[in-house]
C-alpha cells in the first residue's frame, strides 16, 4: 500500500491504475477507523480493481462549537486497517493541502435536503461535505465511491450532487455496520462512557419498535414518532435532536408511511451526538 500526503503524488499513482486499464474506486473517511469502514473497503476491493482510501478529519464539516479539535485519531492503526484491507492507495492530506491560504471555493447543495434532519442542528455540515467529497472525486476521478447507509442523508446529498453537477461515477451505498448488540459503529462510540455505551443502544431499541409497530400495520408516522421518543426519553439525560420519518429520497416529512422511507434520529447521549436510521419500503 502506498501512502501519499500530495494531490500531486494522488494523481500520479492513480494515473498509473488507470493507464493499466483499472477500475478505482474511492473510499472517504476521516479515520478512527472501524469495522464500518472496513466494510466500505471491502465493498470497492470486490467492485472495484484499484482502492483508494482518504483520511482527512475535514475542518469545514465542523461547526464552531463541534468536535473538530477532538475528533479521536490514530493514523499508525489506521493505516495499519487499510494495509490489511488491501488499499491501494491511502490519501492523508494535510489541511494546508486541501485547503490552501485564502481558500474560498465551496459547492453547497441548497434546500430541504440540506436543512432537514441534521441539518437543523448542523448548519455548515453538508456544505463543508459536498466541498471536500467533490475535491477527492475531482483528484481520484474514480469509476465508484462508497459510502456508509450509516449517514443517510449524506448519502442522499451526494447522490444528488453528483446527479446536478454531472460527476461521471456511481455511488454505491453500504448496509450499516452494527455492533453484536445493535449499536452503529461510529467513530463517535469511543466518547462514551461504559454505561452511556449500553444507554447508546436505545437508539437501535427504538427504531426497533417503529419496525414492530410498522409490521403490526401501524401507518401513522406521528404515533410512532411519540412511541420512539417516549422510550428514548426514559433515558434521563438523554437529548433528543429529531426523530424523523421522511421520504428516502427527498427527506420531506411524511404523515402516513408509504414507499421508500427512513426513519432517522439523532440523540445526545453524554458528550457524542449518535446518528442512526432504518430504511423500510411501506
Ligand atoms: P466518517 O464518519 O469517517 O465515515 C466515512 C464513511 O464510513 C461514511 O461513508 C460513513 O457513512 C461510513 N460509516 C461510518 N460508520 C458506518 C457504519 N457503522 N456502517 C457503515 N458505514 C459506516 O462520513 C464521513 O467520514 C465524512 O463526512 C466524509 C464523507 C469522509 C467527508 O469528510
Amino acid at each position: 500500500m502506498k501512502i501519499v500526503h500530495t494531490v500531486e503524488d494522488l494523481r500520479a499513482v492513480v494515473k498509473s491504475a488507470k493507464s493499466a486499464q483499472k477500475s478505482v474506486g474511492l473510499v472517504p473517511t476521516m479515520g478512527f477507523l472501524h469495522e464500518g469502514h472496513l466494510s466500505l473497503m471491502a465493498a470497492a476491493k470486490k467492485n472495484t480493481d484499484f482502492v483508494v482510501v482518504s483520511l482527512f478529519v475535514n475542518p469545514t464539516q465542523f461547526g464552531p462549537n463541534e468536535d473538530l479539535e477532538s475528533y479521536p485519531r490514530d493514523f499508525e492503526k489506521d493505516a495499519a486497517l487499510c494495509e490489511n484491507a488491501g488499499v491501494d492507495v491511502l490519501f492523508n492530506p494535510s489541511v494546508e493541502e486541501m485547503y490552501g491560504s485564502g481558500y474560498s471555493t465551496y459547492v453547497h447543495c441548497e434546500g430541504h435536503i440540506t436543512q432537514a434532519l441534521c441539518g437543523a442542528s448542523r448548519p455548515v455540515h453538508f456544505k463543508g461535505v459536498t466541498s471536500v467529497v467533490s475535491k477527492l472525486f475531482n483528484m481520484v476521478a474514480p469509476n465508484k465511491a462508497f459510502f456508509g447507509q450509516k449517514d443517510a442523508q449524506q448519502v442522499a446529498v451526494i447522490e444528488k450532487m453528483v446527479r446536478e453537477l454531472n460527476f461521471d461515477l456511481e455511488i454505491v451505498p453500504c448496509p450499516i455496520v452494527r455492533e453484536p448488540d445493535g449499536l452503529a459503529l461510529s467513530s463517535r462510540n469511543a466518547y462514551l462512557s461504559e454505561a452511556e455505551r449500553k444507554d447508546a443502544l436505545v437508539l437501535f431499541k427504538s427504531l426497533k419498535l417503529a419496525e414492530q409497530m410498522i409490521e403490526a400495520g401501524e401507518r401513522d408516522a406521528q404515533k410512532i414518532k411519540d412511541e420512539m421518543k417516549a422510550l428514548i426519553e426514559k433515558i434521563a439525560y438523554a437529548e433528543i435532536d429529531y426523530v424523523a420519518i421522511v421520504d428516502a429520497a427527498t427527506l420531506e416529512s411524511v404523515q402516513r408511511l408509504q414507499g421508500d422511507m427512513l426513519i432517522a434520529l439523532a440523540v445526545k447521549i453524554g458528550k457524542p451526538r449518535l446518528i442512526d436510521n432504518i430504511r423500510l419500503w411501506v
